[in-house]
């Protein structure tokens, strides 16, 4: 297997650049155990992505929280989370493993984030990820408006000293304003995309599935989606993009990167298969020494250059 063609380093501060590479497990989906997330490192995972921790712990909706649809998955969670403090005991044992974490926090202000970030940063991830963006709790609006997303992102900023990404939703209409505005309060990359805001209805009880009504669609339903905004923001900002959205093979995740995305993450796909991880790695690097090139990097936005 020829992984020399995929470098090792996930996150590599090169000069002023901050090179990511890597397949990663996407936030929320194997939860906040250690034990779980250090699996899918076993299984291949470059990094992981921990579930979205807030200020104190959070019950998130009444059920059903979940659907199959459409080859994908319908959730309404609602951030359920342990809170911040509780993941503590978690961290000692993922930084032990040397584990690359990138914790995932979410607020309901931009004191709060400082606040959230302040505690965050002394556990010592590889990076913080902002959920700006869940499609089925109160923090989904901020990343529908350029201002607030600034403004989170530059408290953020102002009090981490590992690299921020911002993690948008594809449900604004105009997720590339945001996205810059991302980029301008100091961002160090973009994670796109959320899951896509959708709802199912029960035709034999008539009424909705979710206890929430509406939830976020994930899986290979999306697919087409999340390239699309990863090409818009790739053509458009000069940070680096983490795709993220219903990748499921070694396909996808070149697809993904010939769009723009350098990093990627991958959530449902785990859930049928934690080998993905290892299976897209092996795929990817046969793609790029059958195709005579010398590395992933060589393939990032390829195929959206004109
Ligand atoms: C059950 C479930 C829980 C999720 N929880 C979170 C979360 O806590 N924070 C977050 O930023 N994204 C969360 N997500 C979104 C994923 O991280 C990812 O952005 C989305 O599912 C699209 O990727 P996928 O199609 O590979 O799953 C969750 C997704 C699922 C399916």
């Amino acid at each position: 297997m020829p992984t020399s063609l995929l470098p090792n380093d996930i996150l590599n501060i090169c000069g002023e650049t901050l090179k990511i590479h890597g397949y990663w497990l996407a936030s929320g989906i194997l939860g906040v155990a250690a034990s779980t997330m250090i699996r899918a490192v076993h299984a291949g995972a470059d990094a992981v992505v921990t579930k979205s921790l807030g200020s104190s712990p959070r019950k998130g909706h009444a059920g059903p929280v979940l659907t199959a649809s459409h080859g994908g998955l319908l959730n309404a969670i609602g951030l359920t989370n342990p809170g911040i403090d509780a993941f503590e005991d978690e961290m000692k044992l993922l930084n032990k493993a040397k584990i690359p974490v990138i914790m995932s926090v979410f607020g309901n202000t931009p004191k709060e984030i400082a606040h959230i970030v302040e505690k965050a940063v002394k556990m010592k991830p590889s990076a913080i990820e902002l959920n700006l963006s869940c499609p089925h709790a109160e923090i989904s609006q901020i990343s529908h408006s350029p201002d607030l997303t600034y403004k989170y992102v530059k408290s953020a900023k102002e009090i981490a000293d590992v690299p921020v990404f911002a993690k948008l939703t594809p449900n604004a209409s105009d997720y590339v304003s945001v996205g810059k505005a991302a980029q301008e309060a100091g961002a160090d990359a973009i994670v796109a995309i959320n899951t896509v805001r959708g709802m199912r209805i029960d035709i034999h009880q008539q009424q909705p599935i979710l206890g929430n009504m509406v939830g976020g669609l994930s899986g290979p339903s999306i697919f087409p989606i999340a390239v699309r905004c990863v090409y818009d923001l790739y053509k458009t900002l000069s940070i680096p993009i983490i795709g993220v959205g219903g990748v499921s093979s070694w396909e996808d995740a070149v697809e993904m990167h010939l769009a723009g995305a350098r990093a990627i993450q991958i959530g449902t796909a785990v859930m049928n298969d934690i080998d993905v991880f290892s299976k897209i790695k092996n795929g990817v690097s046969r793609y790029i020494e059958e195709s005579g090139l010398n590395s992933v990097d060589d393939i990032i936005g390829a195929g959206v250059k004109s």
